[in-house]
């Protein structure tokens, strides 16, 4: 499939071109709407599930090609297998399954949302929308020349894509949140997968200002604004490099209570890590554009949050710089005074992200007392060493808020991780010449580097997601192949709505 598709819902018993998808289960059972429609084909369906040995299994497909007696140049038949264990993330992956097997050049498709027992809830059928939209999602901009065919076609038309549904109204209304949610993921995703040259911090705080047309408040601080403020820490890491720092506070205020205490959500935005001084080594260094996922999920979620107009209240703090090596950069030996009054002992310039973050979560916690931070970051290849990609390294000083994130990343699939804190970590990172260092040395690099940030969030609930697996550098998903996944903005959409909201 090529270019964004258009989607929007329909009556279940809308008419049909094009491509039919149909839904499945294991016993090639097929909702009444679906088993009316597949009738001049006779048994069809069956003749080919056995040849091909399709059994209705989640998420396999089976695709006949202008089927006799049927007006249609495709119908798609997928398997959801039991029925009864399909969950919220099953129902996005097998939208995105459908997106992959949409055939290039198709114009239009037509998906009846229907279960073989009948009705698909209007989310679940919202969510199939939504992997459909994931899965389209290519980042191209940058290829001059148009492939013309296979499923990264370039320049074909955007299909029309409609979910047929047994409630339009309600259909509707699910598929304006969860397309909200989709573009806020995109937006997330475009962040990480722009190049260096191109997203440097004054551009990233340009692109999360547009987030003004949606309603958010947007402040930009440049740097005689942190200068004054004493953001120090974050400025140090800045200081090396041609672009100037930034720090974007975008507001969200949804919740019936005006002043209702906030949400606060902070990100890491290093728009290139060389290291600095102490530089890194060549070899996937050109990775290291992803190294503000923190920043870009949260830009992505507060997306999210005011297209779905949610009913909470919550603040989003972006710090962003380039981490560059020059006669202006800082060293290893420096000391920082950082916002809170706090000073560090520079040991190692590429342990720069807890500098960046320090500032942002002491000023963010100081200025709005927020009810409870998260705060995300590409923050240490330890947490690659100890939790692959599959889930992103939790830290927190409060069991409640860490709970409720574990179950959030069960119902979106972005999961996460529990890892240790403690005093005798705290002391791994105490320094002989200021309040502490910004390495606690070889062990436990991931929680050494949580415990500096603990040390800057006071009695506030907070969590830390590191997200350096997770955030960047993603394998190719039902939900897509970007490179940049826009990791976290569902999680923590599905957070806020389920604990924070009304
Ligand atoms: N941005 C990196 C962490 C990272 C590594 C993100 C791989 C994504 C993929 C971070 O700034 C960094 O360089 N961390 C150092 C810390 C060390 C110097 C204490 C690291 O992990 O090696
Ligand atoms: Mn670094
Ligand atoms: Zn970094």
């Amino acid at each position: 499939m090529a270019e964004t598709p258009k989607i929007s819902i329909a009556e279940l018993n809308t008419a049909v071109s094009g491509t039919m998808v149909v839904i499945t289960d294991e016993n090639l059972a097929f909702g009444p709407v679906s088993k009316d429609r597949l009738k001049p084909t006779g048994n069809l369906v069956e003749r080919i599930a056995k040849i091909e040995k399709f059994k209705g299994a989640r998420n396999k497909v089976l695709n006949l090609t202008a089927p006799a007696g049927m007006n249609l140049e495709h119908v798609l038949v997928v398997g959801i297998g039991n029925p009864k264990d399909m969950n919220a993330e099953h129902w996005l992956k097998l939208g995105g399954t459908i997106g992959g097997r949409i055939p290039a050049g198709a114009r239009n498709v037509t998906v009846l949302a229907e279960l073989p027992s009948g009705k698909l809830s209007p989310e679940d059928a919202a969510k199939v929308a939504l992997g459909i939209k994931l899965r389209a999602y290519k980042f191209d901009r940058y290829k001059t020349k148009k492939k013309t065919d296979g499923d990264d076609a370039k320049g074909t038309p955007a299909p029309q894509i409609k979910i047929a549904v047994a409630d339009v109204a309600a259909g509707r209304k699910a598929w304006s949140d969860a397309n909200g949610i989709g573009d806020g993921i995109l937006l997330a995703r475009e962040l990480v997968n722009e190049p260096p040259n191109v997203l440097f911090p004054a551009e990233f705080a340009r692109r999360a200002s547009e987030l003004k047309k949606l309603g958010v408040q947007i402040e930009v601080l440049d740097e005689p604004a942190m200068k004054k403020l004493g953001m120090n820490a974050l400025l140090a890491v800045g200081q090396g490099s041609e672009r100037e720092s930034r720090l974007v506070v975008m507001r969200w205020n949804g919740a019936k209570k005006k002043s209702d205490t906030p949400v606060a959500i902070v990100g890491k935005g290093v728009c290139f890590d060389t290291g600095g001084i102490s530089i890194k080594p060549a070899a996937g260094m050109e990775d290291m554009k992803g190294d503000m996922a923190g920043a870009a999920c949260v830009t992505g979620l507060m997306h999210a949050l005011a297209a779905r107009k949610a009913k909470a209240n919550v603040i989003g703090v972006i710090g962003i710089v380039e981490n560059m090596p020059d006669g202006k950069a800082y060293r290893p030996g420096d000391i920082l005074k950082s916002y809170s009054g706090q000073t560090i002992e520079v040991i190692n310039t590429d342990a720069e992200g807890r500098l960046v973050l320090c500032d942002a979560l002491a000023y963010t916690n100081e200025r709005f007392k927020p009810k409870l931070i998260i705060d995300l970051a590409t923050l240490t290849g330890a947490i690659l060493v100890a939790l692959g990609q599959e889930h992103a390294g939790l830290f927190s000083n409060d069991d409640k808020l860490a709970d409720r994130l574990i179950e959030a990343g069960k119902v979106t699939g972005e999961t996460v991780w529990r890892m240790p804190l403690g005093p005798a970590y705290d002391k791994m990172i105490d320094s002989k010449f200021a309040d502490m260092k910004n390495t606690g040395g070889r062990y436990a690099g991931s929680t050494t580097a949580a415990q500096f940030l603990q040390r800057y969030i006071g009695k506030t609930p907070w969590a830390h997601l590191d997200i350096a697996g997770t955030g960047m550098a993603a394998h190719n998903t039902e939900i897509g192949d970007s490179w940049g996944p826009g990791w976290g903005v569902r999680l923590l959409n599905e957070l806020i709505a389920a604990h924070y909201e009304k």
